[in-house]
């Protein structure tokens, strides 16, 4: 059932499942630019949102595969944010989050292109009885995100992800000189090919949701620093508290959300969450000018991804975005 629609968007609620099934059939098609979703993750334990568990779990992320597949445009990508999961009263991981990678990737031939991991300096204590209480293991900080697409170059651009240059960096683009030649490493620094300005430095495949020492080099990108927003005074918190509505328990980070949609979609391409909780892609992707559909089982979620997507600032962002879409055309044309 459809529960909210922008004018570059859909929420419906209702099964994914069922929802990829019958978009298929009505013509989506080879359409979808952009799968960005945190599915249910593959826990040992039952959750308040119903994971199935063990082979179950396995089985059904695995039959998403081929649904997703057809609903990728050919440049398209899917990125899919997982935790790791541990075995039930035992100190030991489980390998069913990779067990079930790799049952999706197989199941629709698609490839890693590549895996990135989200870590978050701020995690709680987990698994609290061995981290805690016995304490002989260390924080499980890190989600991982993966990745994948049909063909071996989805659509992608660096680019548009750049990290703000380091104070170093930023000194040497002043001095203009700088130590070329070989080093240890055996890499050879060319004389000149640090000069340039690129605007920033290229992004890595690690992701740190807050710096753990604000004196130091940011590891994100500027899009992503500037649109931050885990800390419990954005827009949807104060919205939530304001409602005695307790925030949905496994959001995405509005920051990786961010960072996906600008790396690999442009702007009026087409993003799909099939798990869309309280709306974090949604909103990331309204924000970018890009058109989007989610589709969310839970109510109590669906009520708080409307929430999200009523934000009086999205109005502004979303101005901010449309203006860049129309500059950068502007340059091309010139
Ligand atoms: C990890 S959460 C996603 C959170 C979301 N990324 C956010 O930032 O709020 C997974 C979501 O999938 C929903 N869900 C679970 N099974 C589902 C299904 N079969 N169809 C649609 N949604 C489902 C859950 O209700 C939950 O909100």
């Amino acid at each position: 059932m459809l529960v909210l629609s922008t004018s570059q968007g859909e929420l419906y609620h209702m099964d994914s499942t069922k929802f990829a099934k019958e978009a298929l059939k009505d013509g989506l098609r080879g359409s979808v630019d952009l799968i960005l979703t945190s599915p249910p993750y593959p826990l040992n334990q039952k959750k308040k949102y119903g994971n199935l568990q063990g082979e179950a779990y396995k089985k059904w992320f695995t039959e998403l595969a081929p649904l997703y597949k057809e609903l990728l445009s050919p440049k398209g990508s899917i990125v899919m944010e997982i935790g790791n999961a541990w075995e039930p009263h035992r100190p030991v991981q489980s390998l069913l989050h990779l067990e079930s990678l790799l049952g999706f990737v197989k199941a629709a031939d698609l490839r890693l292109v590549q895996e990135f991991i989200c870590y978050n300096p701020s995690k709680l204590p987990s698994p609290a009885q061995w981290v805690t209480v016995n304490r002989i293991r260390t924080v499980d900080s890190y989600t991982h995100i993966w990745w994948m697409a049909k063909d071996d170059f989805p659509k992608a651009d660096n680019t548009k992800v750049l990290r703000p240059y380091s104070k170093s960096m930023q000194q040497l683009l002043k001095r203009g000189t700088y130590n070329a030649g070989g080093r240890p490493s055996e890499h050879h620094i060319s004389t000149n090919g640090f000069l340039k300005d690129h605007g920033g430095s290229i992004a890595h495949n690690l992701l740190e949701l807050e710096p753990l020492d604000n004196h130091r080099d940011p590891r994100l990108p500027h899009n992503v620093l500037s649109f931050s927003n885990t800390n419990s005074n954005d827009p949807f918190m104060r919205a939530c508290r304001a409602k005695g509505i307790t925030p949905h328990p496994a959001r995405m980070h509005m920051g990786v959300a961010d960072f996906f949609i600008q790396f690999l979609t442009a702007p009026s391409d087409l993003v799909f969450d099939p798990f869309a909780g309280s709306g974090t892609t949604l909103y990331a992707a309204e924000k970018a000018a890009r058109r989007w559909i989610g589709c969310e089982l839970s109510e109590e979620y669906i009520a708080q991804a409307k929430i999200r997507l009523k934000d009086p600032a999205l109005k502004e962002a979303k101005k901010k975005a449309v203006k860049v879409k129309s500059t950068t055309k502007k340059k091309t044309r010139a």
